[in-house]
């Protein structure tokens, strides 16, 4: 292939949040674009490939210095079209959860994702012609531009080989001791401070980088944003020295996954023409969690995403008892700090007929709860891009957002005319609060609802845009001859 993505999760294959979302659309757009592409990925357990005919294409290959005698398996199978390769081996991936169990992360993550970089590497070796663009994302996949950076020193087969690197999120780094540096197979002379030093610790994220030939970020006001010390996570710096290399490309969603018109998971299709539907995914909704039926005339308003403090799940958790007082219904699915588990299932007992609350990762109900609820709530403190609101968009389902990268990006905020939902300023209660009442009073106008909900449905994020723009910078790192 000429274009190699290195990722640690692809949906449906694996998933733990929007980078597999943007892994099992984005390669698949430039390969329907006619770019020879693949993904290579590693091989979780539980991940099933059996519909996608797996075949076992290298045994026991060889991951290379420095670790001699280490082996990968490779399966490829063929996912819409589109190659994609598994690295099975079993000691480093066979596990339910990925990063971490309730206890915290794997004591070994440093190593696994050495593994899985220096695997990738050696899978692209073996396929016998270099591919043109290694596209890596996130610090699992980080390390495979400085490899490539100082491969294509001493080894002519990587001559033409460029590496451009995305950051899904900057807050999470791969930071590990100076003593896993030593097994990672770099000269030392990536120990510095233009390489994976990062005050004596191990950043893998730092090095992808600090080698990639160019980064990218998913939404453009990301990409501005991680220059400045209040959302750089000590990183501001190094991106400030390679920003005219750096740029920000907004996700697209998969219209495929995400459509109410055409959506497996849910009760009754609809569309923009005709949101009866919607109505009726709302009805079952409310019955499936017990929710009273009172509250189909009612605003329900949704919550899906990881219990972290970048979601701001705590301010939603903060404004419950208040807006139950509005009588409005609240359903949340997500899982996370189990702080904030805690907190949520105090107030479901608190509140059983207004406030519903799943703890855990269903996919389903994710398509369930943008379908079924009236108002999308997304009060992160930061958002690289955010991929729920615009599902929320295509759903019919305002949203109600901080004003922050993709959000920034993606929701024209009332009361502009265009309006497609509520942004506020800060990631305060009481910022929040007041845009959420703004929705609840433009909810009592059913016009006015009306039209802004068919606005944010007709709003375009399909991927061919995106994917664009990732071709012209492929073609940009190109040996000018403007061919991948
Ligand atoms: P992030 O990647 O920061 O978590 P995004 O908005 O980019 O945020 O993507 C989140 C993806 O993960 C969406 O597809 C969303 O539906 C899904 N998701 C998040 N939490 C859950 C959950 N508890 N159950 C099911 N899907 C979830
Ligand atoms: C990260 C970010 C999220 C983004 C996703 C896909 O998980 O937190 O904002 O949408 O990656 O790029």
């Amino acid at each position: 292939p000429d274009i190699c993505f290195v990722a640690s999760e692809i949906y449906p294959f694996s998933k733990t949040g929007g980078l597999a979302d943007v892994l099992g659309v984005m390669p698949l757009t430039l390969h329907n674009m006619g770019y020879n592409v693949c993904v290579i990925t590693p091989l979780y357990g539980r991940i099933s490939t059996s519909a996608y005919s797996p075949r076992l294409v290298y045994e026991d290959l060889n991951v290379g210095y420095p670790w001699p005698g280490i082996t990968t398996d490779v399966l490829q199978a063929e996912f819409r079209g589109m190659p994609v390769y598994f690295l099975d081996r079993g000691e480093y991936f066979d596990r339910r959860y990925y990063y971490c169990t309730y206890k915290g992360d794997y004591f070994d993550n440093c190593e696994r994702f050495i593994f899985f970089c220096r695997a990738a590497m050696s899978l692209m070796k073996a396929f016998g012609k270099a591919p043109r663009i290694i596209h890596a994302h996130d610090w699992h996949a980080a390390l495979v531009s400085p490899y490539l950076y100082y491969q294509r020193r001493t080894d002519p087969y990587w001559k033409n080989t460029r590496s451009v690197f995305t950051i899904h999120n900057l807050a999470f780094q791969g930071r590990f001791s100076v003593r896993l540096f030593w097994d990672c197979g770099l000269p030392y002379d990536a120990w510095s401070m233009d390489g994976v030093e990062f005050y004596d610790s191990f950043n893998l994220l730092k090095g992808g980088i600090s080698y990639a030939d160019r980064i990218t970020t998913v939404s453009p006001s990301y990409a501005e944003e991680i220059l400045t010390p209040e959302y750089g996570c000590g990183l501001e710096s190094v991106l400030q020295k390679r920003s005219k290399d750096l740029v920000g490309i907004l996700n697209g969603s998969d219209y495929d996954v995400w459509d109410p018109s055409k959506d497996r998971y849910l009760e009754a299709g609809y569309s923009s023409r005709d949101l009866y539907g919607k109505y009726l995914c709302k009805k079952e909704l409310l019955e499936t969690l017990c929710l009273p039926e009172r509250l189909l005339s009612r605003p329900v308003l949704g919550f899906i995403g990881r219990f972290r403090s970048q979601k701001g799940i705590d301010l939603l958790i903060e404004l419950m008892p208040d807006l139950v007082r509005q009588d409005v219904g609240i359903v949340v699915l997500g899982e996370g700090d189990a702080e904030y588990e805690n907190e949520l299932m105090n107030l479901v007992e608190a509140y059983p007929g207004h406030v519903a609350g799943i703890v855990g990762y269903t996919e389903e109900m994710a398509h369930k709860i943008q379908a079924g609820t009236d108002i999308f709530l997304m009060p992160s403190r930061y958002e690289p891009c955010g991929l729920t609101q615009m599902y929320s968009l295509r759903y019919g389902t305002p949203p109600v957002a901080t004003a922050v990268g993709g959000l920034k990006d993606t929701i024209i905020p009332y009361p502009e005319e265009n309006s497609t939902g509520f942004v506020f300023p800060e990631p305060t209660a009481r910022s929040f609060w007041g845009a959420i009442q703004n929705a609840l009073a433009l909810y009592q106008d059913a016009d006015a609802w009306k039209k802004m909900v068919v606005r944010g449905m007709h709003q375009d994020f399909s991927w061919s845009r995106s994917a664009r723009e990732y071709a012209r910078l492929y073609q940009e790192l190109g040996d000018g001859t403007g061919e991948i």
